[in-house]
């Protein structure tokens, strides 16, 4: 069964063809990324319009690259949420529309799943169970994975998510959109040992996580260093990468102490980690040493299949749809989207 994967949620837009025998057919990407640079961040309105502009040639393209015609297509599957309302409206009219035209079934995919079921596109994927770290832009979450949708929810964050902190951090120092990959590699100029930040939530039990009150630490910090080295143009410029690393470091750490409570209570070995800051070279280093001193292995998808992307969509798509989902005629699509609704399929 050949499945055609739509994903816009956000400011990418991802289609890809995915074979339930063979694989990952193809796949491409187009990023929003320049659209929204002079605004500082997603403007929602543009990427509706953008994603409807892109949507038919990245599907052209895809059928292209896998020597394929829209007749070969078994079925359609799009993200319905969560997101931006006008993104995954843009994606659920145009695959559901396309699923009618076609006579193929459609189904409708959740966003997190796709990014928490991302690991099994690659070559030795994770077995159940297994503990996931979800950090994207819009969500931070830990949960017990025991199957194809059973989520079991263990922690979330209860402010920023883990990248919005990361975007939040950047464009307070300057750092411009996207800030997550950008505060990233200035943190690697940084010098260890010069600001300590607080690991937030870890002396207390449980695994819930809050972001916020970091960034406002650093955003102090930063202050503070402006006023104290004012006119040293040098010394400011590694003090900002000094500030990107204390930053970093505390964030990564934060989440490995609560990664590695997470692996503890639910006794498993192995950890996921997925979503867009799990691009993070720092944050797959830490998290690796910890899971490998408790004895199991991380997994991760491949760094383009970390952030947004059509593949993970295809392949929840293609899971669901063998499973016998199919979504009825109506085109519908959530902002919010709880992952424990979701229902659970063994394969
Ligand atoms: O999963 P994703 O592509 O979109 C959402 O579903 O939100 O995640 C995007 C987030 C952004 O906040 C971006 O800054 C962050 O992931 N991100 C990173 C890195 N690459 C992307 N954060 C830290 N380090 C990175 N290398
Ligand atoms: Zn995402």
């Amino acid at each position: 069964m050949i499945v055609l994967g739509i994903e816009s949620s956000c400011d990418e837009t991802g289609i890809a063809l995915y074979d339930s025998e063979k694989g990952l057919l193809s796949h491409v990407l187009h990023s929003q990324v320049e659209l929204h640079a002079e605004y500082g961040g997603v403007v929602p309105e543009l990427a509706s319009r953008d994603h409807i502009r892109y949507l038919v040639p990245l599907m052209e393209q895809v059928l292209q690259q896998a020597n394929l015609t829209r007749n070969d297509i078994d079925g359609i599957a799009y993200t319905a949420g969560p997101g931006l309302i006008g993104a995954l409206m843009s994606g659920a009219c145009v695959g559901r529309s396309l699923a009618w035209a076609l006579d193929v079934p459609a189904t409708e995919v959740h966003h997190m799943e796709g990014h928490l079921l991302a690991p099994m596109l690659e070559e030795n994927p994770p077995q159940f169970p297994f503990v996931a770290l979800l950090v994207s832009g819009g969500h931070t979450l830990l949960a017990h994975v025991t199957a194809v949708g059973e989520y079991e929810l263990l922690g979330q964050s209860l402010d920023d998510a883990a990248g919005e902190a990361f975007d939040k951090t950047a464009k307070m120092l300057g750092l411009g959109y996207p800030g997550g990959p950008v505060l990233a590699r200035l943190a690697e100029k940084g010098e260890a040992g010069v600001f300590r930040f607080p690991r937030p939530m870890t002396d207390r039990p449980g695994l819930d996580l809050s972001f916020s009150g970091l960034k406002t630490f650093s955003l102090n910090t930063w202050q503070k260093l402006q006023t104290e080295l004012e006119g040293q143009a040098e010394k400011l410029e590694q003090g900002q990468a000094d500030v990107a690393r204390a930053f970093q470091e505390a964030v990564v750490a934060t989440l490995s102490i609560k990664c590695k409570r997470a692996l503890k209570q639910t006794h498993c070995k192995n950890l996921v980690v997925a979503g867009g800051v799990g691009a993070n070279q720092h944050l797959r280093q830490q998290l690796s040493k910890m899971v490998k001193k408790e004895g199991g292995q991380l997994y991760y998808p491949r760094i383009e299949f970390c952030t947004d992307n059509g593949a993970m969509i295809a392949y929840v798509g293609c899971l669901r749809q063998m499973a016998g989902e199919s979504k009825s005629l109506s085109i519908d699509a959530r902002a919010r989207w709880p992952m424990d609704e979701l229902t659970s399929i063994r394969i």
